[in-house]
């Protein structure tokens, strides 16, 4: 087994790119976000996303409406079922205050349901987001980025050929404590029926296998008794947590994480009590396929 490490810093004719840890993670400098894309620049963060899995960006204090044009230059975006800004449909905003009313004992949730990648309980789960931080915590509040290639390559060769042809059932079960009516429940989850997924999911761009179940939206394996399902399940979330694969991003106001939902897991850090103000872009992507084409 090879475990690619990224140690060299490079500069493209368009910007600089500083590896930050081994295994995931690149600052990107130089380049002024709230300009309109032209073809190589966006070649070249394209392949920068591919490569580091995370992409990061200081100092990017861009409008409402730059946020979602940066956004739509790397595909449709999606409107979040939950969580979204009225009058700005395609931002989901995450803002600690608000979560905290909308959810009797506070937003903070513990590390066990907290990993993961996003909007897999949709039947094409997202292929990116772009979250941009508005309002930080004077300490604390960080987000940890995992490498889910990573995850799936170091495991043992038992478990891979156990897991290669699994499926698992993801849900939106998660997001029914913030919804105060039953009928709003029952609406979301009519519109986002329970959707099976590839336990490992064959990258759409890079060919590469990915660990693709993650905490907070995957309940439970396909065919398994419930105790086994439990348990590869608990082993395989566990897989993400190793620190090796994992980069850790401290937010200012203005910073921007630019993640590939299908090579990664994130983990919002709940150690904070002052505001955080944090609105994603989320951009739409394909039906995960797994090792055996399904
Ligand atoms: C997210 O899951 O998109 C939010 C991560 C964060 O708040 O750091």
């Amino acid at each position: 087994m090879t475990v690619q490490t990224l140690d060299h810093r490079t500069s493209t004719a368009l910007f600089d790119i500083t590896p930050l840890q081994p295994s995931l993670g690149a600052l990107i400098t130089g380049i002024d976000l709230a300009q309109p894309l032209d073809r190589p620049t966006y070649d070249a963060l394209r392949a920068a996303l591919l490569k580091y899995r995370v992409i990061f960006f200081r100092d990017q204090h861009l409008t409402r409406e730059q946020h979602i044009a940066l956004g739509a230059a790397f595909g449709d975006l999606e409107e979040h079922p939950v969580f979204s800004l009225p009058d700005y449909p395609q931002i989901l905003p995450l803002i600690s205050d608000e979560l905290k009313e909308r959810l009797p004992g506070g937003y903070r949730r513990t590390s066990d349901g907290n990993w993961h990648a996003d909007t897999t309980f949709r039947a094409e789960p997202s292929a990116a987001s772009i979250l941009l931080q508005r309002v930080s915590p004077s300490l604390g509040g960080d987000t940890v980025f995992a490498n889910a290639v990573a995850a799936y390559d170091t495991l043992d060769e038992e478990t891979k050929a156990r897991i290669d042809g699994l499926t698992a059932i993801h849900d939106t079960r998660t997001f029914l404590q913030f919804l105060d009516t039953e009928e709003k429940r029952d609406a979301l989850q009519k519109a986002f029926p329970p959707v099976e997924h590839p336990v490992v999911r064959i990258h759409p761009e890079t060919g590469e296998k990915v660990l693709y179940v993650n905490s907070v939206f995957t309940r439970r394996i396909v065919g398994l008794p419930e105790a086994e399902s439990d348990a590869l399940l608990a082993l395989l979330f566990n897989q993400v947590k190793r620190p090796e694969f994992q980069v850790r991003w401290s937010w200012r106001p203005g910073s921007i994480a630019f993640w590939d939902n299908r090579a990664t897991q994130h983990y919002a850090v709940p150690d904070y009590s002052e505001a955080r103000h944090m609105e994603r872009v989320t951009i739409v992507g394909d039906r995960p396929v797994g090792p055996g084409g399904a």
